[in-house]
């Protein structure tokens, strides 16, 4: 028997101010969208904000349905809008953050394992790293690819 040790890597960003301001623009537009959120069931309001490598942005956030699993997660919303408006055009970041009882979430908001899983279909369309920025009050956690919050993923490849 053997074994095998996966890594990830996640950079952890205690001060807005070492983001570039386009990824500061993201999290204020992404703060915007959360509060447009339709969450009338679980009140955790998530807000998404994707930006294209042509610098358009694309804002997304949940929408929730009686029948739960109906809904749809803010990532999704954001990715799904940006591929079927700019298809020829790669998404380069992604910012998500939520709002429980109007408070930023003092932990990082992580992407859902279905929302992971549409995140690393748009980079391996696209050949193209997405940057993920997963934003609480208590800091902010920077990955470089998709790839790192899905380890031993399942993709076209495998078909
Ligand atoms: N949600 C998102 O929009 N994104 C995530 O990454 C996690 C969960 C939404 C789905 C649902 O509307 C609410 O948050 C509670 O799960």
């Amino acid at each position: 028997m053997s074994k095998k040790e996966l890594i990830i890597n996640i950079e952890v960003i205690n001060d807005r101010n070492q983001l570039l301001d386009q990824i500061n623009c993201l999290i204020d537009q992404a703060s915007d969208a959360a509060q447009r959120a339709y969450a009338r069931y679980s009140d955790f309001k998530v807000g998404a904000a994707v930006l294209l490598a042509n610098g358009a942005i694309i804002t997304g956030n949940n929408q929730e349905n009686a029948a739960y699993p109906s809904g749809l997660c803010a990532e999704r919303v954001a990715l799904f809008y940006a591929n079927a408006n700019y298809p020829d055009i790669p998404v380069t970041d992604l910012v998500v953050l939520a709002y429980k009882n109007n408070n930023l979430t003092e932990a990082p908001v992580t992407p859902c394992g279905s929302c992971r899983q549409v995140l690393l279909e748009s980079e391996m369309r696209y050949d193209t790293s997405i940057t993920i920025f997963m934003v609480g009050e208590s800091g902010i956690y920077k990955v470089s690819s998709a790839k790192d919050l899905l380890p031993l993923s399942f993709t076209g490849e495998h078909l």
